[in-house]
């Protein structure tokens, strides 16, 4: 599948956060940059569905430009995939009231995202996270894709996504909406603490030296890797070793990600050695792959003029490919012309 095969678009979704840190690169944002050079891609920062947990508007604002300008520091070049903001393009909430009348309640209440972010006080959850599902499948659809990387934790929304095309293409008699496929992304890279191997990396953990922020310098990357807890043992030859070995394996597979490797062949490299010789060696590989991403960072972050226009014409693209969809999905459900 290239981008020349115009019958795949991939579309994936990913929530506004500031505070970008090594754990947001490795874990998503890295793959989106892998997969633009491969297929016709559309990348959206999902605001809709970031305003469903009680939020803060100036925060949301923030991230959502933080995260366009961590992207394209990233690597996504907006001449290859489309880069846009969800509420900016109409479709999504018009899709998804349609699709909110296609899903079942009994095919929401089996979603395992809303238990776990709903807790114990369902009743005053809001009605959007309930119905964030059937949003994340309007987005899906309403671009007919027919790829969506994602974590393994969303697989279960790609089911619902699918069943609802299913169930709208059965309802309205046309094939309108493709079934999406989920492509789970290999072991997404989870980073963990630099302080505790056994906690995810994380924008709220107290201790700054926990993480390496998008943001940081070389001087600051080199030294919160030195400082990094380990134990005092070796590296093994196999990942196999590194059981009960939280910190080393954190560490290793930081390497491998950053490299783009693996464990094991990390571990063929530097097995036998201590941490007085992989730590510097891993230090030198993130100030060589993170500082130029960095710099470029920090530069884009402040420039809002630079990244209202990228939100901008990101719009106007997803949106030129949306709207003749919609327009068939409120024909087939007999909506007439506005
Ligand atoms: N729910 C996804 C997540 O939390 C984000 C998302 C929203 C998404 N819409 C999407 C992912 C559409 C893939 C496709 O990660």
């Amino acid at each position: 599948m290239t981008v020349t095969d115009s019958s795949n678009r991939v579309f994936s979704g990913i929530q506004p956060t500031g505070d970008l840190h090594l754990g947001n690169y490795l874990g998503a944002l890295i793959n989106w940059v892998r997969m633009q050079e491969t297929h016709e891609c559309i990348f959206c920062i999902v605001d809709m569905h970031a305003i469903t947990m009680t939020h803060d508007p100036r925060a949301l604002a923030k991230a959502t430009r933080e995260l366009t300008a961590g992207l394209i520091a990233s690597g996504i070049d907006t001449d290859k995939a489309v880069l846009f903001h969800q509420s900016a393009v109409p479709m999504h909430a018009q899709l998804a009231w349609i699709l909110n009348c296609v899903a079942r309640v009994g095919w929401l209440d089996r979603m395992t995202q809303f238990k776990d972010k709903s807790g114990k006080d369902k009743e005053g959850a809001s009605v959007g996270l309930y119905a964030y599902p059937v949003l994340q499948a309007a987005d899906i659809l309403g671009y007919k894709a027919t790829h969506v990387p994602v974590g393994e934790d969303q697989k279960q929304h790609l089911e619902l996504a699918r069943d609802i095309a299913e169930r709208f293409n059965r309802t309205f008699g046309e094939e309108l909406f493709p079934l999406p496929e989920p492509m789970i992304q290999g072991a997404a890279t989870r980073v963990m603490s630099l302080r505790d191997g056994t906690a995810k990396m994380s924008k709220s953990d107290a201790s700054e030296m926990s993480r390496i922020n998008l943001a940081d310098d070389a001087d600051t990357i080199t030294r919160k890797i030195k400082k990094a807890k380990t134990d005092a043992d070796a590296l093994p030859s196999e990942p196999a070793g590194l059981a009960g070995r939280p910190e080393a394996a954190n560490l290793v597979n930081i390497y491998a990600a950053l490299s783009g490797s693996d464990a094991p062949t990390v571990l063929r490299d530097f097995g036998g050695q201590g941490f007085g010789v992989f730590k510097p060696a891993l230090a030198d590989l993130a100030v060589e792959k993170l500082a130029p991403i960095a710099a470029r960072f920090r530069e884009l972050k402040g420039d809002r003029t630079m990244l209202d226009g990228i939100l901008h014409q990101g719009a106007e693209r997803a949106n030129a490919i949306a709207e003749p969809i919609l327009k068939d999905a409120k024909r087939a459900v007999g909506f007439l012309k506005a």
